[in-house]
């Protein structure tokens, strides 16, 4: 995809951290914006943000792990902007603790956002996106944990392979379409990802003082404006994987190596 000006992009998650990054960089091509999100004061700010730059912008109140919430946004997406071509599927969020020891709410907080938040898009605006016959693209976030498994987030680790593996397999589907798909891998990012438990529902445990329960960021995380233009750059050359830290690619290595050991053992 190539041409941006005066189309449309959908951004989850688009009110803070890298979806707003990504929502400033599309506006910046002259892309009319939708932000969706459960902080609605946030997205309101960054709504403001965008029409400053002389495109349009609304913000849709969204719960990504509704599947009713993102057939909503789909609905008043295509309706009010006149059609959607980039979608990222990038609201996302994180809680710790050992595989042995998890919740229900721990599981089922963090594969319904980060999980079957993205189905769901995918499930809202892929065929629709197809039917538009225009050059489209479908962003979805994962992490660097989608490529390789962390210590203490078993449910994250879970959720992001299985964002990458629907990218690698929408790429496969839908390569007769003029709809194609990356998937973001980003490591260590500036944003209040850290602080998470600050949307966790009440039916899913609450937020409680989530400034306790808050993890601390990888060393050297990067400004979300550098994913913002990295994903840009990705979607102009249609690459499959975005990464966004040169030295993780050892980690990557590591994690293949002994698999294909596995197989020199036949
Ligand atoms: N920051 C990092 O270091 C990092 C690294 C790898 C991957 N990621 C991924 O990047 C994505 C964006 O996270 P971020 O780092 O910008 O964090 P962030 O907390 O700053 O932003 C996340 C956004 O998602 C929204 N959100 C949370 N739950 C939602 C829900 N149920 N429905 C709709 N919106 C919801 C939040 O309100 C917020 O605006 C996530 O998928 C995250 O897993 C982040």
């Amino acid at each position: 995809m190539n041409e941006f000006r005066g189309k449309t992009a959908v951004v989850t998650g688009g009110a803070g951290g890298i979806g707003r990054a990504m929502a400033l960089t599309f506006a910046d091509e002259g892309m009319n914006i939708v932000i969706a999100d459960v902080e609605m004061d946030t997205a309101a700010k960054t709504v403001t943000e965008i029409e400053a730059k002389g495109v349009r912008c609304i913000a849709v109140e969204t719960d990504v792990s509704s599947r009713a919430s993102v057939a909503n946004l789909a609905d008043r997406a295509f309706a009010e902007m006149g059609g959607v071509h980039i979608l990222c599927n990038n609201a996302g969020v994180v809680s710790w603790g050992r595989s042995d020891q998890l919740t229900d709410h721990d599981w089922d907080w963090v594969i319904g956002v980060d999980l079957l938040g993205v189905i769901y898009g995918v499930q809202a605006f892929a065929a629709r996106m197809v039917e538009q016959d225009e050059e489209c693209h479908i962003v979805s976030t994962a992490s660097i944990a989608g490529l390789v498994a962390h210590q203490g987030i078993a449910p994250y680790n879970v959720a992001k392979f299985g964002v990458v593996a629907l990218t690698e397999t929408m790429r496969v589907d839908m390569a007769d379409t003029k709809v194609s798909a990356s998937v973001l891998c980003p490591g260590g990012v500036r944003t209040r990802i850290m602080e998470s438990d600050r949307n966790r529902p009440d039916s899913m445990g609450g937020p409680g003082d989530f400034q306790e329960r808050a993890g601390a960021m990888p060393p050297e995380p990067i400004d979300p404006m550098i994913v913002g233009r990295r994903v840009l750059d990705a979607i102009k050359a249609d690459a499959p994987y975005i990464v966004t830290h040169k030295d993780q690619k050892a980690m990557v290595e590591g994690r293949f190596g002994p698999i294909l050991e596995a197989f020199d053992r036949l």
